[in-house]
């Protein structure tokens, strides 16, 4: 799932584009300084806030300009090529500030530090140091190793790790809007994914940590958290002392009662593992925002199996009846693969007729790409040919779009609770802000209100993307 608009609570960004510098305020004159690109996935985007949250305490303040910063960091993905590519013309551009301030180290951090290891260092001499997801709290180490000139390096994986007691430093924050990571790695294995070997085993967050990072940032002003995993619904912890299990369901509800009016999002649901507790949860709380990300990859169940998504075809559309059962007015969104190992043009419409049958809202869309070391690499022959899983993907572009529009033609009229975000991108003149279902709404701006406000705009207009209209009082 890819978007360029990292103001979109979405789990990647577009990896073409270039990484999202995270930037604020330097308080006080700092001796050192960083800079740091993020790309890929929301979790990334999060990680590199509990960095910058370790780097803080070290001494070092974020800065937006690469040239005269002590350090350059990059947080990388791996999950299709053109991700990786993305990244190494990144590090071409890193190694001629360096040429021109050699004192200046450069790391690499997140899954292509994992996937690619030593590599970094012995074969493309583009880094100083290379440091996996699961290892950020050794960065002051590496730099002082780095720092004495030598290459330094952890990639260790962790099945514990969860960073429960960092509190990330928010970078480049809207004020209103932040992620709360509340697991990582992932057990799920599906066989074009790279995700198990890059960010290792699953493991859940202590419940009551992320409850208090949730309250801080609602005290500090936020008004909608994000809880962050590769699959949320497999969230499960168990107290130490007591025993008791906490699932996800029980999680949303104790962050929802933070507060009435902290909106809680979760990203990524997994098909096989969302349950009617969750829904119940999205139905009895108002502040659960009605809106599920609920990747289906393929909608042929052939391709489902060798993709090892343990669900199918029939499987999935009943999870949607079930959805839209239990929460009517919930908007669901997606992640399509086209063109997998062997998929055939009748198994390729399958993967259309059901983005018709399950009304997503949006989606993220793309053609495979085959990652080394997945299951699907080792078993299948990558064998549709480009130009096929092109035009697949956009036929499938072709189709979300067009249901997108018809989504959004259905809202004109009605009125949806909004949190303001900020100014519209287009005019100061317009506030921009989302309502439960996850759409913009862009309206006229009224005195008084902003940012972290709530307020009742009745829709007038759409497009494919954004909502359109005025606020009534
Ligand atoms: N090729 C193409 N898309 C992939 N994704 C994951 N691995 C690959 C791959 N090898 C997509 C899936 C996943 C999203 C985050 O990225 O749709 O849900
Ligand atoms: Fe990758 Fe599947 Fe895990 Fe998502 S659920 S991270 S697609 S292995």
């Amino acid at each position: 799932m890819y978007n360029d608009n990292p103001t979109i609570p979405v789990k990647e960004i577009d990896e073409s584009k270039q990484g999202e510098v995270l930037m604020m305020e330097t308080k006080g004159s700092k001796p050192k300084s960083f800079y740091i690109e993020s790309y890929g996935c929301q979790m990334n985007f999060s990680d590199s806030e509990i960095v910058a949250s370790i780097l803080s305490e070290e001494g070092y303040g974020p800065t937006r300009n690469m040239e005269e910063s002590d350090l350059i960091l990059i947080n990388t993905c791996s999950i299709r090529e053109k991700a990786e590519e993305t990244v190494r013309r990144r590090l071409k551009i890193f190694n001629k500030v360096k040429a021109k301030r050699p004192e200046t180290l450069i790391g690499v951090l997140g899954c292509m530090a994992e996937r690619l290891k030593s590599k970094f260092l012995e074969e493309e001499q583009l880094v100083d140091m290379v440091v996996g997801p699961d290892a950020y709290r050794d960065i002051p180490n590496l730099i002082a190793s780095a720092d004495d000139g030598n290459r330094s390096i952890n990639v260790l994986l962790s099945r514990e790790e969860t960073y429960a007691d960092i509190a990330p430093l928010r970078l480049q924050s809207n004020g209103v809007s932040a992620f709360i990571s509340i697991m990582r790695g992932c057990d799920n294995m599906c066989s074009f994914c790279v995700v198990p070997f890059t960010r290792g085993r699953e493991r859940s967050r202590d419940p009551f940590t992320i409850v208090s990072e949730a309250t801080d940032l609602f005290d500090k002003g936020f008004r909608e958290v994000t809880l962050l995993g590769q699959n949320v619904d497999s969230y499960k912890w168990e107290n130490p002392e007591t025993k008791e299990l906490v699932n996800f369901a029980q999680l949303l509800e104790m962050v929802a009662l933070v507060n009435p009016l902290l909106r809680v999002r979760f990203s990524t649901s997994h098909p096989k593992d969302i349950t009617d507790d969750v829904l119940f949860m999205i139905r009895d709380y108002k502040n659960i925002c009605k809106y599920i990300h609920l990747p289906v990859q393929s909608g042929n169940s052939r391709i489902l199996d060798l993709m090892n998504r343990t669900y199918s075809r029939e499987w999935y559309k009943s999870k949607i009846d079930r959805i839209y059962e239990i929460v009517p007015d919930c908007a669901i969104s997606s992640d399509i693969i086209t063109g997998f190992c062997t998929e055939t043009e009748d198994e390729h419409k399958d993967t259309l007729s059901i983005i018709n049958y399950s009304k997503y809202s949006m989606s993220y869309m793309f053609f495979y790409s085959e990652r080394p070391g997945t299951l699907a690499a080792r078993k299948y022959e990558d064998d549709i040919p480009l130009e096929v899983k092109k035009r697949r993907l956009q036929e499938v572009v072709d189709l979300q779009m067009d249901l997108a529009h018809e989504h959004n033609k259905k809202d004109i009229g009605k009125t949806y609770e909004v949190l303001i975000e900020g100014d519209s991108k287009k005019s100061d003149q317009h506030f921009k802000g989302r309502n439960s279902q996850n759409k913009m709404v862009i309206f006229p701006k009224h005195k008084g209100l902003g940012p972290g406000d709530y307020v009742q705009v009745k829709v007038d207009e759409v497009t494919r993307a954004t909502l359109l209209g005025k606020m009534i009082s």
